[in-house]
């Protein structure tokens, strides 16, 4: 499995702090995804914050040349757009303060900070910078129609089977109505984003925005402020008022990803947008219309959640205007061959070589029951077509786990020529199989958190 750690510069003087940072990244369970370089001067954290290349930087502020804010301050200019967070020693208050205010993602203080703690900044500093540059790479999108006109390229979607001709053909459909609440129901992989996208670019509302977040990947508290801003004072970092992104998207679609795991205390308030095409900022007194789309995706049953009271019903009965199954890939096998013909005909393009598959990858591919859909058979193929170079694609190209599973092999008797690595990749698709894609559930029997599994599933798919 081809896993890309996070690159981690971690600054700090001391060896047996460091020595601590690190057991603690190791103690998170998901030790194996962290790669840590460290600087231990303030000359050597400016170098390699200048060289760039990190995901993060874990910044100690007492070093041999500075201390305090200003050790902040030399590497925060040079990092860029790499987060920091603060972990030192110094106990106070007021310096936390004045990090933050200058840039610092998080402050945390040795000795107070735990395991899962450091691991929840990190997680929570990188969530913030993906989610600005996706807003940046939106705004960019909004701005640009040429541009917009490229992204559709991208929204080819294949359909050999009379399964997923009817999603295409629902596509279609809902694209004409565009006030239409739809949800996008199905596993993991089976192209929910793309149909998404493709209601949306196929509608009349092609030349606004459109908004996508998720909703398990936003911790809880910030939703609620992401989906519809703040006026100035609503709370105490509220320093500025700030829109919504329900307000940006004004003329196009929101697109509410994982929306199983929305909190029921956020639920009302969507229920009521959807209900009067109006909201209220936090700590706003007047409602504010929008003209916007709302498409809603799950890989839940939320019918079960409603029954178990983790979903509204009003909710989900309004949402349920139009619903979009996306089957399974393994109950429409007429797909496999046509989309892997155009996963590497998307490949051929910047590699230059022209391949087929062999005979015998045809019976491999279609003899697998592709847990991860139609993102694993992308991913597959994308490694097949480097590992081929310029022959043919041949069974050798192919991951190992597609042919074991083929012959229907279990695992333990296969397991012993896997790398740990592949062993667990394998794990992990065949628990989310059982579970049906379900990453709640999938991440209980794997004795993992949902943030871990994620993440492996997130490295996996680059
Ligand atoms: N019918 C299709 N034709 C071409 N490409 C497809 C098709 N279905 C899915 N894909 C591609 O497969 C990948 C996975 O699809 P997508 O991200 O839309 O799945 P998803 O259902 O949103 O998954 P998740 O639940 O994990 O978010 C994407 O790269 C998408 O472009
Ligand atoms: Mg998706």
């Amino acid at each position: 499995m081809n896993i890309e750690p996070l690159n981690i510069l971690l600054v700090d003087d001391n060896p047996a702090d460091s020595r601590l940072v690190r057991e603690m990244l190791a103690d998170s369970g998901a030790g194996d995804l962290f790669s840590i370089t460290e600087a231990h001067t303030l000359k050597a954290a400016v170098r390699e914050a200048s060289a760039g290349g990190y995901d993060i930087i874990l910044l100690d502020l007492t070093l041999p040349e500075t201390s305090g804010i200003d050790t902040f301050l030399k590497v925060y200019e040079k990092a860029r757009s790499t987060p920091i967070v603060v972990l030192t020693g110094l106990d106070d208050e007021m310096l936390a303060a004045n990090a933050v205010r200058a840039g610092a993602q998080d402050y945390l203080v040795k000795g107070h900070a735990d395991s899962s703690m450091l691991v929840r900044a990190i997680r929570f500093a990188l969530e913030r910078k993906r989610r600005a540059e996706e807003r940046d790479a939106k705004k960019l999108r909004s701005e640009s129609m040429t541009h917009m006109a490229e992204q559709r390229c991208d929204l080819r979607m294949i359909s050999s089977s009379s399964s997923f001709k009817e999603v295409e053909e629902m596509v279609r459909t809902v694209a004409q109505t565009s006030n239409t609440s739809v949800i996008l129901q199905g596993e993991t992989g089976t192209g929910k984003g793309l149909v998404a996208n493709a209601i949306h670019f196929a509608s009349n509302r092609r030349t606004h925005p459109f908004i996508e977040i998720n909703c398990s990947a936003i911790p809880d508290t910030l939703l609620e402020t992401e989906m519809f801003g703040y006026e100035k004072g609503a709370f105490t970092d509220a320093k500025q008022t700030k829109k919504g992104l329900f307000e940006l998207a004004e003329g196009g679609t929101v697109f509410l990803d994982e929306i199983g795991d929305m909190e029921l205390r956020i639920q009302p308030k969507l229920l009521k947008f959807l209900e009067s095409r109006t909201f209220r900022k936090i700590g706003g007194t007047k409602d504010i219309k929008v003209d916007l789309r709302v498409i809603a995706a799950t890989n839940k049953d939320l019918e079960a959640l409603v029954r178990e009271n983790r979903f509204r019903e009003d909710l989900y009965y309004r949402l349920k205007v139009m619903v979009i199954n996306l089957p399974p890939l393994r109950d429409r096998k007429e797909d496999i061959l046509p989309l892997a013909r155009y996963f590497i005909s998307t490949y051929e393009n910047s590699l230059g070589a022209v391949k087929r598959l062999s005979p015998e990858c045809h019976r491999i591919l279609l003899g697998y029951n592709w847990p991860g859909n139609v993102r694993e058979l992308k991913n597959a193929i994308e490694r097949a077509t480097i590992l081929s170079g310029n022959g043919d694609i041949l069974p050798a190209h192919l991951p190992d786990e597609l042919s074991k599973t083929a012959s229907a092999q279990p695992l333990a008797m296969s397991a012993s020529d896997m790398t740990l690595k592949e062993a667990e990749k394998k794990h992990i698709n065949m628990v989310l199989a059982k579970v049906r894609g379900n990453k709640s559930a999938a991440s209980k029997i794997l004795g993992i958190s949902r943030l871990t599994l994620r993440k492996k599933l997130l490295l996996s798919d680059k």
